[in-house]
């Protein structure tokens, strides 16, 4: 037998032994109660309406929402604006970012960011004069029919949370205001 097979006979044992050694016993470990559980922490109130729910097909009856004008916006939609705003109106993640040539990317219109701020007439206006120039919305009017751009208004309004939806329907609509 080798000195050195001895040795690494030795190292082994060592280190078998100092396993059973080398484990603490439980009432050493100290319990992390010091720190605070990350549920304690009240989490700060948010702008992102992301989270907030879907609207169901029951709210979605409650808004008085045609499910025929839903359904012809929603082709509207796909066919002319989804290729900016997202497939689903949920725009890019970096929209609030402006561009190098000092453009904004075309926002969300599912109720996460501004569209709701508008009322009817004002969404109308916006959609058929766009913003060309700085802003880089185009314009719709005569490219899109009066009933088209009712129709994917009606899409734009199916998307937004039920709550946006209330606030939107109680503090812009019925004021008229923007
Ligand atoms: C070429 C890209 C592009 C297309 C296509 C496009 N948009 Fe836009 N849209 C924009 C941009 C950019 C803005 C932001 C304009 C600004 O800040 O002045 C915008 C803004 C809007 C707004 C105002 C949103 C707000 O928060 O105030 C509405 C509503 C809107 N678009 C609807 C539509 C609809 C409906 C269509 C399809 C018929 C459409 N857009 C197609 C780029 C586009």
């Amino acid at each position: 037998m080798s000195a050195r097979y001895l040795f690494l006979l030795g190292v082994v044992t060592g280190l078998v032994a100092g396993c059973g050694e080398s484990a603490p016993p439980a009432a050493t470990v100290s319990p992390p109660a010091a720190v605070p559980a990350p549920s304690a922490i009240a989490p700060a109130p948010s702008a992102d309406t992301a989270a907030l729910p879907a609207p169901s097909p029951q709210s979605i009856a409650a808004r008085k929402l045609d499910p025929e004008k839903i359904k012809r916006g929603a082709t509207v939609y796909r066919t002319n604006c989804a290729s900016c705003h997202g497939p689903n109106a949920e725009a890019t993640p970096n929209w609030r970012e402006q561009g190098a040539d000092g453009r904004y990317p075309p926002p969300p219109l599912n109720g996460s960011a501004h569209d709701w701020h508008h009322s009817t007439a004002t969404l109308e206006k916006m959609i058929r004069e766009g913003s060309p120039g700085i802003g880089g919305m185009p314009a719709w009017n005569g490219k899109l029919t009066n009933q088209e751009i009712d129709d994917v208004i009606v899409w734009i309004k199916s998307l937004w949370p039920d709550e946006i939806y209330d606030i939107w329907y109680q503090e812009i609509e019925s004021k008229q205001k923007n």
